[in-house]
């Protein structure tokens, strides 16, 4: 339990998933972690990006010029899911080498969202003032815990991790890590439990998360 503004509520995480397909591996992960995280308390919300609507950013730029955008679709609320939780848990499995193209939109959108369009000392106050990196105060996601995770058939779990990992950092936050890299194997439907040594790294990242997290805001 932590105190925010006088309320006493539960820890929340936010624990998505950017599989394109449903059943996934991801979300089976994610399910593993939810079960370890309510064992201490945590509260865990699994949002499956491929059952929302999610359109592309359209690099209008509406947002540093004028503090809004146009985009009005499921990403907007997940958003706002991240800025009410006190952990993070993004979970991608690995397409050509890197994250999907449902993550790579989050994380493009989000950035620009939490930096320009939610930062509590500027919402609402850009009028005349273009956004620049200068002077921008903070993310809206400041101090809040992140663990990533990647599910690969074999290549490329690193390279989308550093993706996934680089995010929650520019974003203020605080990241965990594991005792090797967090990187599951499996290819199949469900084909992951198989990978005992994987198995034992995502415990050791949940674990770890929790820690924090209780830590912080327990
Ligand atoms: C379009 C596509 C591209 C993929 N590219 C890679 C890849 O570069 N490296 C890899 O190890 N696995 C790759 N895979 C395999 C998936 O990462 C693997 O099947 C994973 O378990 C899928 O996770 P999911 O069940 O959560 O969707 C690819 C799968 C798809 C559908």
């Amino acid at each position: 339990m932590f105190v925010y503004r006088e309320a006493i509520v539960a820890i929340k995480v936010v624990a998505i998933s950017g599989s394109h397909r449903k059943n996934s591996n991801t979300e089976l992960a994610l399910q593993i972690m939810s079960k370890s995280l309510t064992k201490i308390g945590v509260e865990t919300e699994i949002v499956i990006l491929a059952d929302k609507k999610i359109e592309h950013c359209r690099a209008c730029d509406n947002c540093k010029k004028i503090g809004k955008c146009p985009i009005d679709d499921d990403l907007v609320e997940i958003m706002e899911k991240m800025i009410a939780a006190q952990g993070i848990i993004l979970a991608c499995p690995v397409y050509s080498f890197n994250i999907t193209p449902l993550m790579q939109e989050l994380i493009t959108r989000g950035n620009r969202y939490f930096h320009i369009l939610t930062p509590p000392a500027l919402k609402g106050n850009l009028k005349g003032t273009s956004f620049t990196y200068k002077n921008i105060p903070s993310s809206t996601l400041k101090g809040k815990v992140g663990m990533a995770i990647t599910i690969a058939r074999r290549a490329g779990g690193g390279m989308a991790l550093a993706n996934l990992f680089n995010f929650m950092l520019v974003n203020d936050m605080y990241i965990v890590g594991s005792c090797y890299e967090n990187t599951i194997f499996g290819e199949g439907r469900g084909e992951i439990i198989k990978d005992m040594e994987g198995m034992n790294i995502l415990n050791r990242s949940t674990e770890n998360f929790g820690l924090l997290l209780t830590r912080l805001y327990g």
